[in-house]
């Protein structure tokens, strides 16, 4: 029979006798996990027998280190009593508040005390404390003591205590076969092995007369999870590549930013309900930006109080410069879209983001604090919602969606608008994954944009939810997150 050396060295340490794994280790000197593998494929061929056990043992905890350090603290109170006693008020100026209250409760159950009332005053007079059984198994626990040695009640008292604490280990147990019996008889030869043929060795020739160890490439192997992207790094990374094929240029632009450009330049009126800490995160400090564009505030102070020469009514009231002012965790990359119509307002144009946004949300399986926002915009001459919803057609069908529904929605900035759908593949439901919509011209007016600007914000997550199928977005990221999903989930190698 082939046996690779580590086989033959633990198979010719196996008697009828079970040993551990770290027994084997020590007497042939491999390490533990050599010697687990070398059982199992001994095993594996018939030739020894290989069975788990669950280890019961017993661990101080902080407090029981403490204790079997420097004596339980019934022990220490009992052993600072005068024969003739001392008061309880005393033994409280003396020692911690705590040890003196555990103290006496156990030195009244061991007898180790007798308590009298003498002029209202509670007086403690020491009795004979012979070692007691807990005392000695919390140093049977320090002195490793097998488990099986232990008084049971004893852990019981210090468990509840939690002084101690149940640890269970694995342990592989390992003994010979009939079949390895026989083979061991017929005698094992060890003989050195190569593991590795170098180019040196074919360049000298020495490779020849030795033996080279087999490798069993079907063999069982510890599963090795090597660093790769989260898959949120992948899917940002894959669709800014495909918003780039599809001839958008990237917008950057700041996480932390000025109402003024999240939400007064969208015409979001100062006291929308988006705009309160029930959904938007505010900054402490610095709590304002320090400058704003005075022409740009200008325009948008008019736009927002009568329309402007837009032909609207706008808002009808008094625009407030310092609401605009105060810096907020942007809820949309909205915020990026507007910076950028203010430098960009002639036709044509695209432009995207993928980045971070963040609203005080509930969470629940949709829905975190912060998620990615795909943003997004086309500025030309004659667009219309058919563009709007071609583009959405075509950047899904680049992840394989080819249904997408859409949905008329409202937002304060946009008209028409319209949400996106897509279908999970599991649940069959149809979620939305984005919002989107034709810019108003009270919000155009501003940047002195004279065409179409159709827009958007879609969801990451959600898209990664329709093509990786999980159901709960916190699976992904945060404390909750499915180390095993995110594990499983496959690299995709990119250029
Ligand atoms: N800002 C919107 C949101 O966060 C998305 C959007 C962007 C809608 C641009 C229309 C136009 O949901």
């Amino acid at each position: 029979m082939d046996l690779s050396i580590n086989e033959r060295l633990v198979l010719r340490e196996l008697g009828d006798a079970e040993a551990t794994t770290n027994e084997i280790a020590a007497r042939t000197g491999l390490k533990p996990e050599a010697v687990t593998q070398a059982a199992a494929m001994l095993a594996d061929k018939g030739l020894a027998l290989v069975r788990e056990e669950v280890e019961i043992g017993y661990a101080l905890s902080d407090e029981g280190k403490k204790y079997a350090d420097q004596g339980l603290p019934e022990r220490v109170i009992h052993d600072a009593l005068p024969q003739e006693g001392t008061s309880l008020d005393d033994l409280k100026k003396k020692f911690p508040q705590g040890t003196v209250n555990i103290a006496t409760g156990w030195l009244r159950q061991k007898g180790w005390a007798k308590f009298e009332k003498r002029d209202g005053q509670t007086i403690l007079i020491p009795q004979a404390a012979p070692r007691s059984a807990d005392e000695a198994t919390l140093e049977a626990i320090v002195l490793h003591r097998p488990a099986k040695s232990l008084d049971p009640k004893a852990i019981k008292d210090l468990t509840k205590r939690n002084l101690v604490r149940m640890t269970e280990a694995k342990e592989t147990h390992i003994k010979i076969s009939d079949a390895g019996q026989r083979v061991k008889a017929a005698g094992i030869e060890i003989t050195e092995e190569v593991a590795q043929l170098t180019p040196e060795m074919i360049a000298s020739g020495s490779w020849q007369g030795k033996a080279f160890r087999r490798f069993d490439v079907a063999a069982p192997v510890l599963q090795e999870y090597g660093g790769k992207k989260h898959i949120l790094r992948m899917g940002i990374d894959t669709v800014k590549r495909t918003l780039i094929e599809m001839g958008f240029k990237e917008m950057e632009g700041p996480m932390i930013d000025a109402e003024f450009y999240v939400n007064d330049l969208l015409f979001m009126p100062q006291d929308h309900p988006a705009r309160t800490h029930w959904d938007q995160f505010s900054i402490k400090t610095p709590k304002y930006i320090q400058r704003l564009p005075e022409d740009l505030v200008a325009r948008v102070s008019r736009v927002h109080r009568d329309g402007g020469d837009t032909g609207s009514l706008g808002w009808n009231y008094e625009w407030d410069e310092m609401i605009a002012k105060k810096l907020v965790l942007r809820g949309h990359t909205t915020s990026l879209t507007a910076r950028y119509l203010a430098k960009h307002n002639k036709p044509p144009n695209k432009y995207f983001s993928v980045e971070k946004v963040f609203r005080n949300d509930t969470i629940d399986q949709t829905h975190l604090l912060e998620f990615c926002q795909i943003e997004g915009w086309v500025m030309d001459h004659h667009l219309s919602l058919r563009d709007l919803m071609g583009t959405f057609k075509e950047f899904y069908k680049h992840f394989g969606i080819t249904t997408v529904k859409f949905k008329p929605t409202y937002n304060p900035y946009t008209e028409p608008s319209m949400e996106i759908y897509g279908r999970h593949p599991r649940t069959g439901r149809w979620i939305e994954v984005g919002n989107s919509g034709m810019f108003r011209d009270e919000m155009l007016a501003p940047f002195g944009v004279e065409c179409d600007v159709m827009a958007w914000g879609l969801s990451l997550e959600r898209l990664m939810m329709i093509l990786y199928g999980y159901e709960d977005i916190r699976d992904l990221h945060g404390p909750l997150c499915n180390i095993d999903f995110l594990r499983s989930v496959p690299a995709i190698w990119q250029q």
